[in-house]
């Protein structure tokens, strides 16, 4: 039987800081109120020229000299966005593959909004297990600031930049494998987080008359509401269905929303807070990169270690939901 095994991590984070106090002088907001309410102090921002795939490129870079798998070996490249490089195509994960010079891949873009690494950690997952691919390369790269409304007080005060990667490999030992993934989806909900124009969906007279109409739009009040409710129900069956108890997570990797979010769920799973990683207060929001981007922070600060488990949960627009219980099995 063929497993799927996570065996690196890697992350970028562009050097331009936005800080609180910087907000402030562009909306009507204040370090204190972004503080108390999000947890959030600073984010960081990519340079006008620097792309979704370029932040993509160089996580990629730190997860496969990590992995101890040569680059030739990749036989897929998937990479999750909300903001990629081109509106259509093509694909982000397609320019990433290039810059890195793989050949002989498949290379594709999901959107699942911040739900987005635990979607391409499944898809990764299930290729390898169904025998397809044996090497996946999986990306979450945001280049939120492009499509961030800075008048919007309610929008960007949450959100920044960064990319995170992972190589996910085929193996044969049960001990090492990703051990079960969850995901889900609610259109119902759709009007609570989106970017409402751009696509074939909205009229394109509109995007001549305001320029600002593809950027996200959100009822943070109601979406805080839901995203509680579900990332609890979510950890709380895939722990349950997999028979393992809250106190076994070394790590519980939470999509980086807002502290209060995170210490809801937190505190519903009974969870010690050296089990919660936290990166919110430096990183903001970087929507399908913040998972991987807080792996990455336990990894660099020597935390996280060969075969440690981690509870993965994540939860953003569409709506989109999803957890993953993933042990980290490093080849060296
Ligand atoms: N500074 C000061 N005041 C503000 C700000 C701000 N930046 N933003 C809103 N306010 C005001 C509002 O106008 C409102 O004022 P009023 O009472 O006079 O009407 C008041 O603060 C309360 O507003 P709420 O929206 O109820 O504030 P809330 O406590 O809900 O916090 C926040 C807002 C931070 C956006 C929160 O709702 C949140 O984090 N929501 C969830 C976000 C999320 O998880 N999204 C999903 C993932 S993102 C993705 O998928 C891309």
């Amino acid at each position: 039987m063929a497993y799927a095994a996570f065996r690196s991590i890697g992350a970028y984070v562009p050097s331009k800081i936005l800080s609180n106090e910087d907000l402030s002088k562009m909306v009507d907001t204040t370090d204190d109120w972004i503080t108390k309410r999000t947890g959030i102090k600073e984010r960081h921002i990519a340079a006008e020229n620097e792309f979704t795939s370029d932040m993509g490129v160089k996580a990629a870079q730190k997860a496969i000299e990590r992995s101890g798998i040569d680059k030739s070996q990749i036989d897929m490249v998937v990479c999750a966005t909300i903001s990629p490089d081109y509106f259509c195509m093509p694909s982000t994960a397609t320019v990433i593959s290039t810059k890195l010079g793989l050949k002989n891949i498949t290379a594709f873009d999901i959107s699942a909004a911040c739900t987005g690494f635990v979607y391409i950690l499944s898809i990764a997952k299930a290729f390898i297990e169904a025998g397809m691919k044996k090497n996946v390369l999986i990306i979450g790269a945001e280049k939120l600031s492009a499509i961030t409304d800075y008048s919007d007080r309610g929008t960007c005060i949450l959100f920044g930049d960064g990319a995170g990667a992972a190589i996910i490999s085929v193996t044969d030992n049960k001990d090492e494998a990703i051990i079960d993934i969850h995901t889900g989806a609610d259109g119902e909900f759709a009007d609570l987080l989106m970017t409402p124009n751009g696509g074939s969906g909205s009229a394109h007279d509109s995007l001549e008359q305001e320029a600002g109409s593809c950027f996200m739009q959100m009822k943070g009040n109601e979406t805080f509401k839901v995203a509680v409710k579900t990332l609890t129900k979510d950890v709380v069956e895939i722990l349950q269905d997999n028979n393992i108890q809250s106190s076994e997570v070394k790590h519980f990797v939470p999509h980086q929303a807002n502290l209060r979010i995170i210490k809801a769920v937190g505190d519903a799973l009974k969870l010690q807070d050296e089990q919660v990683v936290l990166t919110v207060e430096k990183y903001g929001n970087t929507s399908g990169a913040s998972i991987p981007m807080a792996i990455n922070d336990i990894y660099e600060s020597g935390k996280l270690k060969a075969g440690e488990l981690m509870l993965l949960d994540a939860f953003g627009g569409g709506l989109t939901w999803g957890s993953a219980l993933v042990p980290f099995s490093p080849l060296k």
